[in-house]
C-alpha cells in the first residue's frame, strides 16, 4: 500500500494531483494521502480537502484522506512526498515580477532575479522537509515540483540524504503540442531532451524513424502553438531555429528574446497585471468553483493556469518508481556525466529512464558551443544560488545574479540584489 504526502496542499493544482491518483489506481495502490499546509493556506487547504473527498467517494476509492498543518505527521511512513508549496504566497511572486521591472530587467516566476528571489525563499524551507524526511521516511522519495525547480532540487541532491527527482510540466507540454504539429500520437514521438529546467531543448525529434527535427522547426517558425498559458507567444524567427537546429522550450523566448518578452512584460504590467496579478484572479475563481458541494472532478477552469499535465507527469513518475517500469520521462536528476561539461552533482533536465533505483539520464552526445554555452552559463549561476540560499552569502547571492544571462551589469545586480534581500527579510532566515 502507498501513502503519499503533499506539501502545499492547498494548491489549485491539488484536484490534477488527485484526479491523477485516481486514474491509476490499478496500478497505484494509494491507501493514504496526507495535505499539509502552513496558517496562511488553511482556508484553502480546507476547500481542497473536501474536494478530493468528493473525488474519492465518486470513484469509491479505499483512500484515507487527512488535511493538517502537521508535516510530521504528514511525512512519518510516506513512500512519496510531493512538494508544490509556495513560500510568501502569490504576493511574493508578484513581488519577484515586480522589483527586476523597475531596474528593466525581465520579471519572471522562474527564470531570472524573480527566479532566484523564489530559490532564497524556498531552500531553507524544503531543507527542513528533508530533514523530516530524514528522520520520519528515510527511503520515501521526494518528488519536488516547487519552482524553481531544477535549482530547488540541486539544493535537495547537495544538501540532504533525500532521494529526490524533480519535475516540470514544459516537456510533456511539448510533446503534446509537438504531435499536434505533427497530427500523430505523442507516444509515436521520440524526443532527445537535454538541458535545465526551463532551458530545455529537444535536440532532436524521431518519428517512425525519421528525424524529423527540421520540419518541426520549421512549423514552429510558420507560428505553430508552441507555449504555455503563462509565457507570452512570441513568435520565433524562422531563420533563427534552423541555424539553432535544436528545439527550444517557451521559456528560452526570454533568453533569445529578451526585448521584446521584457517589453511586453511591462505592458501586461501596466495594463492587466503581471503573470501572478492575473492568476490571483484565477485562483480566486477556482476556490469559488471548488466549493461548490455539486462538484467532484477536476474544472475545466484549471486549465488555464501554466500548470497543464502537472498530474500525469508526476504520477507516471510515482508508477515508474514503484512498478519498476524502467520507462522514459523527462525529470530533474544528478548530471552523472551526462554532459560531460557541467560536474556531475549538477542538476539537469534531461530524458531518463525511471525504476525503483531512480533516475537515470539517457546520453545525447556531443552538444555544440550554441547550447553549451548558455546551459554552463545559467548552471554557474544555479550553482552560486544554492550557495547563498544555503548559507545565507551575500558574496555568492551578488555573484549568482552578476552571472544571470538576464542581468546585463553590476549595478543592477546589485540594486536588484538589494531590494530582493529588503523586500523579502521576513522570508529569508539564512540572511
Ligand atoms: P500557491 O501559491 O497556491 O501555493 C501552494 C500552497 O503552498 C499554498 O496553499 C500555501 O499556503 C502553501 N505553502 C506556503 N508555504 C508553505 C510551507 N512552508 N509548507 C507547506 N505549504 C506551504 O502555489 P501554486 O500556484 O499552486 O504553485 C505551487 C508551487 O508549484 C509553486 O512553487 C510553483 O512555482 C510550482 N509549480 C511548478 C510547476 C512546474 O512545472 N514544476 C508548475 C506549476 C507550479
Ligand atoms: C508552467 C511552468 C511552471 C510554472 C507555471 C506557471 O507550467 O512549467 O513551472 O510554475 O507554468 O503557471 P501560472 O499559471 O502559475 O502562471
Ligand atoms: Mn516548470
Amino acid at each position: 500500500a502507498l501513502k503519499l504526502a503533499i506539501i502545499g496542499g492547498g494548491s489549485s493544482y491539488t484536484p490534477e494531483l488527485v484526479e491523477g491518483v485516481l486514474k491509476r489506481l490499478d496500478r497505484l495502490p494509494v491507501k493514504e494521502i496526507h495535505f499539509v499546509d502552513v496558517e496562511a493556506g488553511k482556508e484553502k487547504l480546507d476547500i481542497i480537502a473536501h474536494l478530493a473527498q468528493r473525488m474519492i467517494d465518486k470513484v469509491g476509492a479505499d483512500i484515507k484522506l487527512t488535511a493538517s498543518m502537521d508535516r510530521k505527521a504528514a511525512i512519518a511512513g510516506a513512500d512519496f512526498v510531493m512538494t508544490q508549496f509556495r513560500v510568501g504566497g502569490l504576493q511574493a511572486r508578484a513581488n519577484d515580477e515586480r522589483i527586476p521591472l523597475k531596474y528593466d530587467v525581465i520579471g519572471q516566476e522562474t527564470t531570472g532575479p524573480g527566479g532566484f528571489a523564489k530559490a532564497l525563499r524556498t531552500i531553507p524551507v524544503i531543507l527542513g522537509i528533508c530533514k523530516d524526511i530524514e528522520a520520519l521516511a528515510p527511503n520515501a522519495w521526494m518528488l519536488n515540483f516547487t519552482n524553481p525547480a531544477g535549482l530547488v532540487t540541486e539544493a535537495v541532491q547537495k544538501y540532504s540524504k533525500v532521494k529526490t527527482i524533480g519535475l516540470c510540466n514544459v516537456p510533456v507540454s511539448m510533446t503534446m503540442m509537438i504531435a499536434e504539429m505533427m497530427a500523430c500520437q505523442s507516444d509515436e514521438l521520440t524526443l532527445e531532451y537535454a538541458g535545465l529546467n526551463h532551458l530545455l531543448w529537444a535536440h532532436r525529434a524521431w518519428l517512425n524513424g525519421e528525424d524529423i527535427t527540421a520540419q518541426v522547426l520549421e512549423k514552429v517558425g510558420d507560428g505553430a502553438n508552441f507555449s504555455m498559458k503563462n509565457i507570452f507567444e512570441e513568435p520565433w524567427e524562422p531563420e533563427f531555429l534552423q541555424a539553432l537546429g535544436a528545439i527550444p522550450c517557451p521559456y528560452h523566448r526570454y533568453f533569445y528574446q529578451t526585448e521584446a518578452m521584457l517589453a511586453e512584460e511591462k505592458a501586461s504590467a501596466e495594463q492587466g497585471g503581471t503573470r501572478a496579478e492575473q492568476v490571483m484572479v484565477t485562483e480566486q475563481e477556482l476556490f469559488e468553483l471548488y466549493q461548490n458541494p455539486e462538484l467532484d472532478e477536476k474544472p475545466e477552469q484549471l486549465e488555464q493556469r501554466g500548470g497543464a499535465y502537472y498530474s500525469d507527469a508526476s504520477l507516471n513518475l510515482v508508477d515508474a518508481i514503484y512498478n519498476n517500469r524502467n520507462t522514459i520521462n523527462v525529470v530533474n536528476t544528478r548530471n552523472n556525466g551526462t554532459m560531460h561539461f557541467l560536474p556531475d552533482d549538477a542538476v539537469i533536465e534531461c530524458s531518463a529512464v525511471v525504476g525503483s533505483a531512480g533516475a537515470r539520464p539517457i546520453g545525447v552526445g556531443k552538444l555544440g558551443p550554441a547550447v553549451t554555452g548558455l546551459i554552463h552559463q545559467v548552471k554557474a549561476y544555479e550553482q552560486l544560488t544554492v550557495e547563498a540560499a544555503v548559507h545565507g552569502d551575500y558574496d555568492s547571492a551578488l555573484m549568482a545574479l552578476v552571472n544571470n544571462p538576464l542581468v546585463p551589469d553590476i549595478t543592477k545586480a546589485k540594486a536588484i540584489l538589494d531590494d530582493i534581500l529588503r523586500t523579502n527579510y521576513d522570508y529569508l532566515p539564512q540572511f
